[in-house]
């Protein structure tokens, strides 16, 4: 009798702190929890989309994130017509550790900057893979038309498994050595529509 009380208020306690999805009570992982809160730090977000990032505790119930089980395996945080547009920088370093993290969609947005691991680590430097490899296979930045990406080549480099790569009107940097990597990724779709490629070669490769 004790016992199933104590089960009871267990369970209820559970259901505050966390959520009820699918008839499965499930939270998400600490980890995915705190790596997408230091994406948000990065964040400039006039409109408050992210709201529900501070009022819900379980982050798989948070705008923009879907979960498989506990763990965030999209991200999806496009503008539409209607939504305002995300700011400021996209701490890269933060999704890249989300170690489940298979689709990042942020087009449409404002976004001016983005934050890299460090270049110089070890592992990087001479495998130019990071150790636990990202599992991202789509990734949109589409028309975050302020957006400057200045090292193409090494965020590239850190997503071995992209299939759909979407990078449409953003300022690509006039540096080609970008370009020879795309051959290695098991790439389906590639779309560079608008991307301001001064290069008279690689200018053929965007189609106005
Ligand atoms: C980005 O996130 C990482 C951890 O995931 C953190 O160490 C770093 O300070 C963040 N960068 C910025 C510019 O906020
Ligand atoms: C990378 O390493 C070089 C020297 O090894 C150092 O001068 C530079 O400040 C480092 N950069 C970062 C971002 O840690
Ligand atoms: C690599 O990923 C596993 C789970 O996928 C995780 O437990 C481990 O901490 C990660 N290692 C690093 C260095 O991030
Ligand atoms: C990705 O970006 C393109 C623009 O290049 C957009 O039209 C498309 O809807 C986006 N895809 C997804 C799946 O959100
Ligand atoms: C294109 O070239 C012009 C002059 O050659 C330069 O001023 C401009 O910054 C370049 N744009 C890009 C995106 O590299």
């Amino acid at each position: 009798m004790m016992l199933r009380l104590l089960s009871q208020m267990c369970l209820l306690l559970w259901m505050l702190l966390c959520s009820v999805r699918l008839n499965t009570i499930t939270c998400c992982h600490e980890r995915d929890r705190s790596l997408l809160l230091m994406f948000k730090q990065g964040v400039v977000d006039p409109s408050n989309r992210l709201s529900s990032w501070s009022s819900v505790q379980d982050c798989c119930l948070w705008e923009g994130v879907e979960c498989d089980d506990d763990r965030v395996v999209r991200l999806m945080l496009p503008s539409s017509h209607n939504s305002e547009t995300l700011r400021g920088e996209i701490n890269l370093s933060s999704l890249l550790s989300l170690d489940f993290l298979e689709q990042l969609h942020l087009d449409y947005n404002d976004f001016e900057r983005i934050s890299m691991p460090s270049i110089n680590n070890s592992v990087a430097t001479h495998t130019h893979l990071l150790p636990n490899s990202s599992k991202i296979w789509v990734l949109n930045l589409s028309y975050n038309i302020y957006l400057r990406i200045d090292n193409l080549h090494f965020l590239l480099s850190q997503l071995p498994s992209l299939t759909s790569v979407r990078l449409s009107g953003i300022r690509l940097p006039s540096e080609t050595n970008w370009v020879q990597l795309l051959a290695s990724l098991p790439l389906q779709k590639l779309f560079l529509n608008h991307c301001y490629l001064n290069s008279s070669v690689l200018s053929r490769i965007c189609q106005f």
